[in-house]
């Protein structure tokens, strides 16, 4: 039996050819490998991709979500609002500044956080609120931008999963006051390695986090701050400046995969369907679905040969990680039941209809046959 597999760079990799290849003689013959031109050249084109005035390159996503804060000024005592329901890195950018998170529970048709639960979570203590574009749809920044310009709160977006998603004709990652995204390796822009970067439209900030990136310092073995080790590799720049004209082409494959998925499942009555507000808010980094058969389905799809992954199985605040928080099962229970109940197909540019159809052909025999597997009965 053919195997689908949950994600394949395969497809991909071939459209781009030698050029990789050519990048990377040109690198070696260069002998400059630390914040060069390769850098810049890609910061620049991101950000006017991304449609923002600035974009500095850091190290990974974690970091430039954590950068971020830092530029902020975020430290013990201040409150960040987080979504209940995300990758934990978004958490551990705040507690890494020594902030407290403050989960707020989504929305349960996009998974994203809820604007109308925000006001009820800010204190005399918040000072940003963190949306997640979560699976590569779009929060409603509207209503989020809103409700900090009325509180006169920082944003930070975590674009990591969204490169390219539009709400209201602007890109995500570029309505917060700085915003952060990742390009590890299975983002919808990926490098061959751990990268990543911040867009903002704020000379000073921008100018800050460049500073935070090196060390504290604009000029060699001087430092004007505590900084960190944070930069963006020369070759993973030069290796993404590459692949983001392909971006757009990428994008479209996977919102015409997303678009057959619904299509073809749509009478089914054991499993949610993500919903999104335009195609354009969406650019189905994952695609996820939810049952409540979910481990019994999961369980039945890998013994069919596809690939299927759970984002994300526990919740941070279930998180050993973050057992000095209190927080105990029951005290965010969207999340819970997301966490729960959530399966993420296989979604890939390069993946064939063929593949896709297994994929549903799969799913409608397990329901099919009653949904019963040995995970379900014990
Ligand atoms: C929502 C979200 N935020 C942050 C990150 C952190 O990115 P990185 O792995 O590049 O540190 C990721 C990805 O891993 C993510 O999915």
């Amino acid at each position: 039996m053919t195997q689908v597999p949950f994600f394949s760079f395969a497809a991909m990799h071939n459209a781009l050819g030698e050029a990789p290849f050519d990048i990377f003689r040109r690198f070696w013959d260069k002998q400059w490998y630390i914040l060069g031109a390769s850098v810049t050249e890609f910061e620049e084109a991101y950000a006017r991709w991304n449609g923002t005035q600035h974009c500095v390159g850091v190290a990974n996503g974690l970091d430039a979500l954590h950068l971020a804060l830092r530029a902020m000024d975020m430290g013990p005592g201040d409150e960040v609002i987080v979504p209940s329901n995300t990758y934990i890195a978004t958490w551990l950018a705040v507690t890494q500044t020594g902030a407290i998170p403050v989960p707020v529970e989504p929305d349960l048709r996009s998974y994203n956080l809820d604007p109308a639960r925000i006001d009820a979570a800010i204190t005399p203590a918040t000072k940003a609120i963190m949306p997640v574009h979560l699976y590569g749809q779009s929060c409603d920044m509207t209503a989020i931008m809103d409700i900090a310009a009325k509180h006169g709160l920082f944003v930070v977006e975590d674009n990591a999963q969204a490169h390219g998603a539009v709400h209201a004709g602007k890109r995500t990652g570029s309505f917060g006051h700085l915003n952060a995204t990742s390009f590890y390796p299975t983002k919808n822009l990926g490098a061959l390695g751990d990268a990543g970067a911040i867009t903002t439209d704020d000379p000073q900030l921008a100018e800050q986090i460049r500073l935070l990136r090196n060390y504290g310092s604009s000029r060699k073995y001087y430092n004007e701050l505590p900084g960190y080790n944070s930069r963006l590799d020369e070759l993973q720049a030069a290796l993404l400046s590459m692949k983001l004209p392909f971006l757009q082409q990428w994008t479209e494959q996977r919102r015409s995969l997303a678009a057959m998925y619904i299509a073809q499942l749509a009478d089914m009555e054991n499993i949610v369907l993500p919903e999104h507000t335009s195609p354009e808010s969406h650019v189905w980094h994952l695609f996820v679905i939810r049952t409540k058969q979910r481990d019994a389905l999961a369980e039945y799809l890998g013994a069919q040969g596809i690939g299927c992954m759970i984002h994300y199985p526990l919740p941070p605040h279930l998180q050993k990680a973050y057992q000095t928080l209190g927080y105990r099962r029951g005290d965010f229970p969207l999340a819970e039941q997301i966490a729960d109940t959530c399966l993420s197909l296989p979604l890939f540019p390069g993946m064939s209809e063929q593949q896709l159809g297994q994929v549903v052909a799969a799913v409608r025999r397990f329901f099919d046959s009653g949904g019963v597997s040995k995970v379900d009965k014990g």
